[in-house]
């Protein structure tokens, strides 16, 4: 059964003129990295920190100096990021990409770990827990540009936009924050453009990200068809093939916004379908 489903994948992807695929916190726990609302996730085993999550980004606007404080003196809920790996469904991603088969990777994810994997087209829709970005001007920053300890050490918080002055704030994009604009519309593209959508390791609950796939499934192309008496009629059928691959079945599923629910560990599946793929070309 899973093998088949597989294969199917392998022969989508192969067949695919525009793949791309989209990705959420379950690609990355194979890395040791927990995810939010699986068996075992944050918001699951700690509700009143998803609550803390919430008024996070008010907290910034109100008090950028002291959520500055707390954000340098409390761990990440996600552990220390820095140290994380990929593991071998964000490698069997990038050589899809490698492959010329996968032409982007949109992730949800803040671990950087797609692009530690070598990802060329990448879009961090939720932005990066490794970066820095000014809220004014929207400028991206490594966190080494910035002597955060120091400027904690001089009471210096919050940080400012050597470009504008405005504040910066660690690029991972807190609810109710909106969407940076680059990032949103280039997703959105992305999205109405490809003929395959592969989703991974989301529960797919989250939006604005979770309109990407129903936007996709939006898209219709006209094929002909040969009719009973023999004429040809035009039909409208779906552009796009949604595969998800997914511990468990999500609304994705539920609602049948995606073909195919591939269930199963993304680490195991995504380089199975890898191994297919190549099997298949040869
Ligand atoms: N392989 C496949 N699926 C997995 C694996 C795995 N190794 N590990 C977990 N999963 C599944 C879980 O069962 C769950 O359905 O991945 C899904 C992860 O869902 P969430 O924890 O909700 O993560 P995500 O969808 O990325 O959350 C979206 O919510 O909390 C915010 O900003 C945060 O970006 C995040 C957003
Ligand atoms: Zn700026």
């Amino acid at each position: 059964m899973i093998e088949e489903l597989i294969a199917r994948a392998a022969r989508d992807l192969i067949n695919s003129q525009y793949a791309i695929a989209l990705t959420g916190a379950g690609i990355s726990t194979e890395s040791g990295i927990p995810d939010f609302r699986g068996p075992s996730g944050i918001w699951t085993k700690n509700p009143e920190a998803e609550r803390r999550a919430y008024r996070s980004y008010e907290r910034f606007k109100s008090d950028p100096k002291g959520w500055w404080l707390e954000r340098l003196t409390t761990p990440s809920l996600l552990g220390d990021l820095e140290q994380a790996q990929p593991n071998a469904g964000h490698y069997a991603l990038a050589e899809l990409e490698r492959l010329g088969i996968l032409k982007c990777v949109i992730t949800q994810n803040v671990d950087g770990l797609h692009e530690k994997a070598g990802a060329g087209k990448l879009l961090e829709y939720h932005g990066s827990i490794l970066k820095l970005r000014c809220i004014s001007c929207n400028s991206r920053f490594s966190h080494h540009e910035f002597d955060l300890q120091k400027l904690m050490e001089e009471d210096a918080l919050p940080p400012h936009c050597p470009k504008c002055d405005g504040i910066v704030k660690t690029d991972g994009v807190a609810f109710g924050e909106p969407i940076p604009g680059d990032v949103a519309h280039n997703s959105l593209e992305e999205a109405w453009r490809c003929d395959i959508m592969l989703i991974c390791g989301t529960s797919a609950v989250v939006f604005p990200f979770a309109n990407l796939p129903r936007t996709a499934r939006e898209r219709k192309i006209e094929r002909e068809r040969r009719t009973d008496t023999g004429l040809y009629a035009v039909e409208k059928v779906p552009a796009v093939t949604i595969i998800e691959v997914n511990a468990e079945p999500t609304p994705l599923t539920d609602e049948g916004i995606s073909d195919y629910l591939i269930q199963g560990k993304t680490g195991e599946v995504l380089p199975a379908i890898v191994e297919q793929v190549k099997k298949l070309r040869m």
